[in-house]
């Protein structure tokens, strides 16, 4: 009789021991299951494996700094590309490049990116997320890095960023033919309507020999200009002159806003910027370099990362006629703005006193 209690009892035990393990598995099978979000092998966190692969119509690449006008500049710029994706039904890939010496973006970015992952995902049809967020960091040279009062043409700014980002471009190894690439500064000013026409040329199939690589917008409050560009009468159409006040000669007179790249074209020459050009110099160096312009690239010194050459009116004249199309000839669409640099005396007087702003992001 006793024995058979006991029989019973280890019996008892043996199950409860199955069943507590059968659970203790599940919830471990559960944790590491490829549909839990947090086990996805995209780096977007937002991804689950299940979901089709983000295919971008754009790169845009921003570097950024920080600063106090840090983050509403980004927010102003996040909700353009957002509408611009959600009214276009556009992908954007967007990389951040932030100015650090550190591997890891800082923390004000991180959370910039949660929370722009979270409402990009809740707002995006289907659950598709419609902008992919890169954080990245590149830090730039101590020797040519702007101090607080220096004069802002005294360096070149975000070239080590956006080199950054455009190595990430160039390494990717799923990278969409049709896609484009788009050098959007974190200040600037994008209307929602601004990559209708981009896309419009990377798709366009132009009569041979005309082959544009590059499409050149107007923009606004630059150069000294109500607006500095292309003077086109029609939309994808080569243009002769450019609308510009300073430096006219230069190959490409234009700001970095002003121009829209093809992938397909920027991974066959790899161009980078170099922090080394001459003062406004850096969109022409930079487009002569994605066009291979022999005649401008013929003496290029790769020690010190400068193409010497002078600028020349047959030359120019011969590129904009085979590389080169006009868009949004009749309206500015991105705007060179910049943002004030606010007045920080109070709160550094604060701050001696011990009652500076409390930490709020
Ligand atoms: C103008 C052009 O619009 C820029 O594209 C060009 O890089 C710059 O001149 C130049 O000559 O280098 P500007 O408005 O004067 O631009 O320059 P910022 O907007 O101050 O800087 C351009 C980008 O670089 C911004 O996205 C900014 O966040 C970033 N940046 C600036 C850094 O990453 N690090 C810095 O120390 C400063
Ligand atoms: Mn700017």
């Amino acid at each position: 009789m006793r024995l058979c209690k006991y029989r019973s009892q280890v019996f008892l035990q043996k199950i409860y021991n199955v069943v507590s393990l059968t659970f203790i598995l599940y919830h471990f099978w559960l944790y590491l299951s490829p549909t839990n979000p947090q086990n996805s092998p995209s780096t977007h966190p937002k991804f689950p494996r299940n979901h089709p692969p983000f295919i971008p119509n754009f790169y845009i690449i921003t570097p950024t700094y920080e600063r106090w006008t840090q983050k509403p500049d980004l927010t102003r710029i996040a909700h353009s590309f957002f509408l611009s994706a959600l009214v276009h039904n556009f992908k954007f890939n967007w990389i951040i490049v932030e100015d650090s010496k550190f591997t890891q973006p800082s923390k004000l970015l991180k959370n910039f990116k949660a929370e722009w992952d979270q409402f990009i995902l809740k707002h995006s049809p289907n659950q598709l997320p419609l902008i992919k967020i890169e954080l990245l960091t590149a830090s730039t040279d101590d020797r040519i890095k702007l101090g607080k009062e220096d004069p802002n043409w005294l360096w070149p700014r975000g070239v080590n960023q956006r080199n950054k980002a455009l190595n990430f471009i160039y390494n990717k190894i799923d990278l969409v033919e049709t896609s484009l690439i788009y050098f959007a500064d974190d200040d600037n000013t994008y209307d929602t309507n601004l990559f209708v026409n981009f896309w419009k040329f990377g798709q366009m199939n132009f009569e041979f020999p005309h082959d544009p690589k590059v499409a050149i917008t107007p923009t606004g409050i630059v150069g000294g200009l109500k607006w500095e560009g292309p003077n086109c009468a029609e939309n994808f159409q080569p243009f002769k002159k450019f609308h510009t006040a300073w430096k006219p000669y230069r190959p490409f007179p234009i700001d970095m806003a002003s121009f829209i790249l093809k992938t397909s074209q920027a991974v066959k020459t790899k161009p980078l910027f170099s922090s080394r050009t001459r003062r406004g110099y850096l969109e022409s160096d930079f487009l002569i370099k994605y066009l291979n312009v022999s005649e401008y690239t013929l003496n290029y010194d790769q020690g010190k990362d400068t193409l010497n050459y002078m600028p020349n009116e047959e030359v120019n004249d011969k590129i904009y006629k085979n590389e080169v199309v006009g868009v949004n000839c009749d309206k500015i669409l991105v705007w060179h703005t910049q943002t004030v640099k606010p007045k920080e005396k109070d709160e550094l007087r604060l701050v001696e006193e011990g009652k500076g702003s409390r930490e709020m992001q």
